[in-house]
């Protein structure tokens, strides 16, 4: 040891003495290495087996690693962990730890040559892995803003980040800092959503993290309902209505007045519910209709939206004023028709089968005993082109004295 050390400092002294000769003797070893920890490393001489050595010396920075002269000088610290190769010089050095980056200078003595040197600077990496990308959020709302960082074990890590398949860059919304390992977007938009890598290396690995994929909302705006048409007839017709809206993910609800539409045999809703189909519709259905679209940032409904339907007519009667079985002669008497009609009907009197007039009401003035009869009315709606005639019933007109009746002529009687 002691000698080993000696013949260091001499052979140390020397090269100090020789330096220029040194650095003209540049290339004995290699620029640069680079070497993953738990790794190996050869350091190869530039030298070719010819004159045999009078010593070697092998030094991390100023510390000696090993010495051959006639003899092998393993430093304890290095004790099964170096190859010496006689034949050139040259160092081999395994199971690398961090603690090994430096400078190795290796300085060799030829019988009757100056002394040949050479020192280059080994790197030791920690190998990449458990490369990680956490979200500040997944899921975000549009203009908002999302930092994406990237962790990693391993020494000496470059971060860049990948976009689908493009390197990310810099822009005045996309920022990549913390030596990179960082990608803040801010006013992030739909286009955002990635999916996202971060891709980490240093010289002797590299690894790729899983990606992260943004779900970016849009508020939803603009919610609107149409309809295939919105005139309707009961029990003829069916009728879609489309809900749209901007917005991203869009979930959709039906209101019907203000009750969530629910689906039947008569109300499909589908499209992601988006569309509300009534088949069949019936005059119930004339809402109002609304739609409501929300996602997990926001909502809005539609303008509601009514629908016509045209219906009846159904239950046509008449009734008459005043309201006496009998009805003296001479005396005004008014029939009146009704009928559920939308939209409302138009009437036709008939007296026994024959058309009297037209309109809602029927006025008998001055009635007659040629008047009685059988009245029925008739109802027609003009949208749904339906008719319906009222029951007939008999008008019975006679003569009275006081208290009395004195004359009679029901039409049954003949
Ligand atoms: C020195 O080490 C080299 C390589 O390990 C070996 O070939 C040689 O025999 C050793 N010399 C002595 C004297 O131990
Ligand atoms: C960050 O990435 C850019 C572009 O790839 C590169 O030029 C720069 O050196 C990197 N910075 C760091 C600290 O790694
Ligand atoms: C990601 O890629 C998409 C599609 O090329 C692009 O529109 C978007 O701006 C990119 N976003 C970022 C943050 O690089
Ligand atoms: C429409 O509905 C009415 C009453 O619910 C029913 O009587 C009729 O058969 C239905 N028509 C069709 C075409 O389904
Ligand atoms: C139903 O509509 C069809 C087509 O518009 C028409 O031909 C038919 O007469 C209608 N039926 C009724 C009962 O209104
Ligand atoms: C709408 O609401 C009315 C009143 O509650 C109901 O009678 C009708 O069936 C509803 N129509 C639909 C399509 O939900
Ligand atoms: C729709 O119907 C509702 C009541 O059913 C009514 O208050 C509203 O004025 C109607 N809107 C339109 C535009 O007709
Ligand atoms: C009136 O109508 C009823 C029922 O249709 C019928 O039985 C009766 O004979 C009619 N009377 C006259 C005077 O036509």
């Amino acid at each position: 040891m002691l000698l080993q050390k000696n013949m260091g400092s001499v052979i140390h002294f020397i090269v100090l003495g020789l330096i220029s000769g040194v650095t003209d003797g540049a290339g004995v070893l290699p620029d640069g290495l680079n070497a993953a920890v738990g790794g190996k490393v050869m350091f190869t001489t530039t030298l070719t087996p010819g004159t045999p050595f009078r010593s070697v010396n092998w030094k991390f920075g100023t510390e000696d690693v090993f010495t051959w002269n006639f003899n092998n000088f393993t430093a304890p610290e290095y004790e099964g962990r170096i190859t010496f190769f006689i034949s050139t010089g040259s160092l081999e050095l395994r199971n690398l730890a961090l603690t090994d980056r430096g400078e190795y200078t290796v300085t060799i003595l030829r019988a009757g040559e100056p002394p040949q040197s050479g020192s280059t600077r080994l790197d030791v990496y920690a190998p990449v892995s458990n490369v990680m990308v956490t979200s500040s959020s997944t899921e975000l709302v549009e203009l908002s803003s999302v930092s994406l960082s990237c962790s990693s074990s391993g020494s000496s890590l470059s971060f860049l980040w990948l976009n689908s398949s493009s390197e990310v860059t810099g822009s005045d919304r996309v920022q990549i800092t913390d030596g990179n390992s960082t990608l803040t977007i801010t006013n992030v938009m739909r286009y955002d959503q990635g999916p996202f890598r971060c891709r980490v290396s240093n010289p002797v690995s590299e690894g790729t993290s899983a990606p992260v994929t943004l779900s970016i909302y849009s508020p939803v705006s603009n919610v609107r309902v149409t309809s295939s048409s919105t005139e309707l007839v009961e029990f003829n017709s069916s009728v879609r209505l489309s809900c749209s809206s901007s917005g991203s993910f869009p979930s959709f609800l039906w209101l019907n007045s203000s009750s969530e539409v629910t689906g039947s045999d008569r109300v499909q809703i589908t499209d992601g519910g988006s569309t509300l189909t009534i088949v069949n519709v019936t005059r119930y259905d004339q809402g109002p209709f609304r739609c409501h679209v929300f996602n997990l940032f926001s909502e809005g409904n539609s303008a509601p939206l009514n629908l016509t339907i045209y219906y009846g007519p159904e239950n046509t009667i008449w009734t008459i004023s005043p309201p006496k079985e009998h009805h003296q002669e001479g005396s005004d008497i008014s029939l009146s028709c009704s009928a559920d009609s939308g939209p409302p009907a138009q009437f036709k009197w008939f007296l026994n089968g024959d058309l009297l007039s037209d309109g809602p009401e029927l006025k008998l003035m001055n009635v007659q005993q040629n008047q009685r009869g059988n009245y029925s009315c008739q109802a027609f709606n003009d949208n749904t082109l339906r008719y319906e005639t009222s029951q007939p019933s008999v008008v019975s007109v006679g003569k009275f004295e006081i208290g009395r009746l004195v004359e009679i002529v029901e039409d049954s009687v003949h």
